[in-house]
């Protein structure tokens, strides 16, 4: 019901909407309304009262509570049914005990804060509170897990370029899906598996958005290596905003790989990669060693022309620029 009341009061703001109007509307009790009203401004929402005129919004809380994400979002399925937590160990964790539930397809789990955010490689995700976009979308795809990989990259696409849209910065990606701006860490994504042979049961992507995380309240030793999008813009960030977009690009580049396969989306990962062209250095699980980053393969795998000329196709580990 809050929902429908914000609704109303959303489309025709700045002008108020009057007592009388909203409790014919929604069919309850003009008292109904005025309770309502009253929690929704305990939530954070700027609501003013005129005599005879009725309700008018003001503002809105800067939460990424699910009816806000949801007022923005143009999506089919991803983003539809949102778990939104003040605090969690780590939404990745969440997501995949609400997917053993069977939760819905496009679920997505949003926290203003994780104590236990985890990184790829068994490290952590530095997540304090209100200060950026932690949260993670629950897949379940019909292709083969070997393809699964690929979603990552998919994801790097889709942020980078709500990131470009929204915020108006040249955000690019480093192989194989770490965001960067000026050439520092402004994106981590973390996707996890549940999968049988030959079978996908679900994805987990998460993903870690440095927004507005003030560079003093970095852990030092990750200082010099990180950025948020507030580092490099003027003004305020909407939160809600871009996690709507990313949510809408996920699901848009997630439809084209369903219906045509990754190729236009490896296409774009070229358009926006930091890494092609570069002189790198590979730190594979099994050996360390520097070369020209040519090309991604169709798996989504880097090809590194080493100095004596043979070319190594780097499926996992990192690469310095
Ligand atoms: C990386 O190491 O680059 C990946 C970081 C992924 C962080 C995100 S934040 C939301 C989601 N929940 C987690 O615990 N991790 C991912």
């Amino acid at each position: 019901m809050r929902n429908e009341i914000l609704k109303i009061l959303r489309d025709k703001a700045p002008e108020p909407v009057s007592g009388e109007e909203l409790a014919k509307q929604l069919g309850i009790t003009r008292t109904a309304i005025w309770k309502h009203i009253q929690t929704l401004k305990k939530e954070g929402y700027g609501i003013e009262a005129y005599t005879k005129k009725g309700y008018a919004l003001t503002s809105v809380p800067d939460k990424l509570l699910p009816s806000e994400i949801m007022a923005h979002l143009h999506t089919r399925f991803v983003g539809r049914a949102i778990c939104y937590e003040e605090s969690v160990t780590s939404s990745n964790e969440v997501l995949k005990k609400l997917a053993d539930k069977n939760a819905a397809d496009g679920t997505v789990c949003v926290a203003e804060e994780q104590t236990g955010g985890k990184g790829r490689l068994a490290r952590g995700w530095f997540s304090p509170k209100g200060k950026g976009l932690w949260f993670s979308l629950l897949l379940k795809p019909s292709f083969l897990p070997q393809e699964a990989p690929k979603m990552t990259l998919l994801s790097a696409v889709a942020v980078v370029r709500a990131i470009r849209e929204v915020c108006q910065v040249e955000a690019q990606i480093k192989w194989p899906n770490d965001v960067l701006l000026n050439g520092k860490k402004l994106v981590g994504i973390l996707t996890e598996m549940s999968a049988e042979f030959g079978h996908i049961n679900y994805l987990v992507v998460g993903i870690g958005i440095n927004v507005c995380v003030p560079h003093d309240m970095v852990p030092e030793e990750l200082r010099p290596a990180a950025i948020s999008i507030a580092d490099a813009v003027e003004g305020k960030v909407d939160r809600v905003a871009l996690l709507a977009k990313v949510l809408d690009y996920l699901e848009s580049y997630y439809d084209i790989a369903c219906r045509e396969g990754f190729g236009p989306i490896l296409d774009q990962w070229r358009d926006y990669s930091i890494t092609l062209g570069k002189q790198v250095k590979v730190i594979a699980p099994d050996k360390t060693y520097v070369g020209t980053a040519l090309d991604i393969d169709e798996t989504g795998a880097l090809q590194v022309k080493k100095e004596d000329g043979t070319v190594e196709t780097v499926l996992a580990g990192d690469v310095s620029i």
